[in-house]
């Protein structure tokens, strides 16, 4: 991760988040550890929990804790989110607005809402106490398209109490985290958990987002029918123009081998639409939430589950058998180990300029959804190909001049 190395040096010459407690909610994955390093070596107090029941490396959370002095909260359930808010935050990092999203519960005094750990944590707190935690939030970071739809949410509803900077909406993040990490890590997910053929297999991609884009490509790239199903025209044509065949999910439940959803919303893939597939059918999700896939549906209708292999599990429904990998959830975190280092490179070292940001902006920042200043996102991009060795070319003074002028001749 060169990019965010370079980060980790200046952060540990200039120490931009000295005496700054930062929560973050992410995947306990080696990339993540780096982060949280070079946060660490940045002068700040770093409480990390897990955003994911399946997604923690138990070796990597280990080793933060043993030898950088690292709390990492990770064990399945939410006992970890009360965790990172009992650190008591300055900036609070999240993967899918989990930390905000409580906080807000708080700010709210809709207690009922938060999972029952923090809600028992929340109530042994004067209401004093519960102002100043929200209160002390300077702001947050996010990483994933789920959580800044949420926060946008949030934002356009006023209740938004501190400002946001939106980590997806940096070029440098969406159009290759998204894409390419997503893309593959996907399609490795998939192959660890099956070890299917994918060539001559029609693969349904559910949303063509940039996720959604990337994935569609690589299971082409493997040989696969790709199928997309969207909700939105204009993505639909741009797939369809892309090559795919583009069809409702009704029409593609008879045909697909193996279904993807990676849209960020609720039942994508329902029981009607299962009903409708085809013996063997293999179900997998890569959006954040688990919730995809209608799962509770498929439970009251159908046997099971038989565990088959590792993440994968056997439904019968109407004499078929339907396979279900991971449970639902994110199928590159549970089966594969995500993103590789170098895509994470660029998204790290976004949140680590991102939480610089927040902290030196925090004063003249609306409690809005922000991005970070395109410059920052630029020059993560330079040294990206820096680091890959690729050298561009530059404008001559001629064609400066022209693209700024008017004037000259077309
Ligand atoms: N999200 C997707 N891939 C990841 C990784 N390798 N580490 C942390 N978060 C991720």
């Amino acid at each position: 991760m060169p990019v965010l190395r370079q980060l980790r040096e200046r952060f540990a010459r200039e120490r931009p988040l000295a005496g700054r407690r930062v929560s973050a909610c992410l995947h306990v994955t080696t990339e993540t550890a780096n982060l949280a390093v070079t946060l660490k070596g940045g002068g700040a107090d770093v409480a990390l929990c897990g955003s994911n029941p399946l997604s923690t490396q138990d070796d990597v959370a280990a080793h933060l804790v043993k030898d950088h002095g690292i709390k990492v909260f990770a064990i399945k359930g939410y006992e970890h989110i009360r965790a990172a808010l009992a650190h008591r935050p300055d900036v609070t990092m999240d993967d899918g607005a989990d930390l905000v999203g409580a906080l807000h519960m708080i700010a709210l005094n809709r207690l009922d809402d938060l999972a029952r750990p923090v809600r028992k944590w929340v109530e042994t707190l004067a209401v004093a106490d519960r102002k100043a935690l929200v209160g002390g939030v300077l702001g947050s970071t996010e990483e994933t398209t789920t959580g800044v739809i949420r926060l946008k949410a949030m934002a356009r509803d006023g209740v938004l109490q501190f400002p946001v900077v939106a980590v997806n909406d940096s070029d440098t993040k969406h159009l290759f985290d998204n894409r390419y990490g997503t893309g593959q890590s996907t399609l490795d997910g998939i192959l660890r958990a099956t070890n299917l053929l994918i060539a001559g297999s029609t693969v349904v991609v559910a949303g063509y987002g940039w996720c959604g884009r990337g994935f569609a490509m690589r299971a082409r790239g493997a040989g696969a029918n790709v199928l997309v199903t969207e909700i939105d025209p204009l993505k639909a044509l741009e797939a369809q123009m892309d090559g795919y065949r583009v069809a409702t999910m009704a029409e593609a439940a008879r045909v697909g081998d193996v279904f993807v959803t990676l849209t960020g919303n609720v039942d994508v893939i329902r029981v009607e639409h299962m009903r409708a597939m085809k013996d063997g059918a293999v179900l997998a999700n890569s959006g954040h939430f688990n919730v995809e896939i209608a799962l509770e549906g498929l439970k009251q209708v159908a046997q099971g589950p038989t565990r088959v292999r590792e993440f994968v599990d056997e439904w019968r429904l109407d004499g078929k058998r339907i396979f279900v990998l991971a449970d639902g959830r994110l199928i590159n975190l549970a089966a594969a180990e995500g993103h590789p280092a170098s895509v994470m490179d660029m998204s790290f070292a976004n949140q680590a300029l991102a939480a610089e940001f927040v902290v030196q902006q925090a004063k003249s920042l609306t409690k809005d959804v922000h991005r970070i200043p395109r410059e920052l996102d630029a020059e993560i991009a330079r040294l990206k190909l820096q680091a890959m060795g690729v050298t561009i070319d530059r404008l001559t003074p001629e064609q400066q001049k022209y693209l700024t002028s008017w004037e000259q001749g077309t």
